[in-house]
């Protein structure tokens, strides 16, 4: 893609949500594959389609619903992003920094990110959920590359408390409320959309990972850019690649993922509720 976006092209889009939602939302939250039911718990929601706003990227996955919802969590104003974009769905590094911007740029403070990730350690299982501490990318460049826009965050950007410990703190709290086992790890970011190979994820152990996807990395960068507090949280939806003699594959990562999602969406919400 040609970057070269200007500070007009997020205020425009941040204006159009602006004008059809009641508050600027406090929390932003990004739901993964399996978070959709979370989205049902917002009160007085105001719900608009990523096709209607302007330069804003239009999600191809059938599996993500694709739109803004806005609403309240408890006396919490909020807004999902419900369907998120991928690296593997064609969009560039940098096009996908355009959601957290445009949110930045709405005057949201706080991005919660969710996600479906594979286990990459033994001690971590299918269903349990991990609070991202830190993340691996070592594939692809940054959502920053090209021009930097400066009104939005500084050309060069720190990452050292890039998943905010504070926030961390709060939702290990919520994790002693939950039905769900809560672990916190590192991840690693893969393009996809082909699942891992067994030596990638061999890989991935001796660098440090605990868990794998394909999402979330470039949602986390553009938020450090310009200087947004994050949560991440994966839901475990199957072990990855050579960690069990089972083959990995999509359908399997969805039937976990809807079996857990009650329990994460309930998990998310206190979480929410009390950052
Ligand atoms: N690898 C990459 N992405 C994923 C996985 C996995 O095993 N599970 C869910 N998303």
């Amino acid at each position: 893609m040609e970057k070269g976006y200007t500070y007009d092209f997020y205020v425009k889009a941040a204006s159009y949500i602006r004008e059809r939602i009641r508050e600027v939302p406090s929390v932003a939250v990004v739901l993964g594959t399996g978070c959709a039911p979370f989205a049902k718990k917002i009160t007085d929601a105001v719900t608009i389609n990523y096709a209607d706003i302007p330069g804003f990227p239009v999600t191809t996955n059938p599996d993500h619903a694709g739109q803004l919802v806005a609403g309240y969590v408890g006396s919490k104003y909020i807004i999902c992003m419900n369907g998120r974009f991928h690296f593997y769905e064609g969009y560039s590094m940098e096009e996908l920094n355009i959601p957290v911007h445009v949110l930045h740029v709405l005057g949201v403070k706080t991005l919660v990110l969710t996600n479906a990730a594979g286990s990459c350690n033994p001690d971590f299982h299918v269903g349990d959920a991990m609070l991202i501490r830190d993340h691996i990318k070592l594939y692809g460049g940054s959502p920053m590359r090209g021009p930097n826009v400066s009104e939005l965050g500084p050309r060069f950007f720190g990452v050292t408390d890039l998943y905010t410990e504070k926030l961390r703190e709060i939702a290990k709290e919520c994790a002693k409320r939950s039905r769900m086992k809560v672990h916190e790890g590192v991840y690693m970011f893969f393009p996809g959309p082909q699942f891992e190979t067994a030596s990638e994820i061999r890989a991935a152990r001796i660098l440090g990972a605990d868990a794998v996807g394909m999402s979330t990395v470039t949602e986390a960068l553009t938020a450090a850019h310009c200087g947004m507090r994050l949560l991440g949280l994966a839901l475990l939806t199957n072990m990855a690649t050579g960690m069990t003699e089972e083959n990995v594959d999509g359908s399997e990562v969805n039937l976990n993922a809807a079996a857990v999602a009650p329990a994460f969406s309930a998990l998310l919400e206190d979480i929410v509720s009390s950052i």
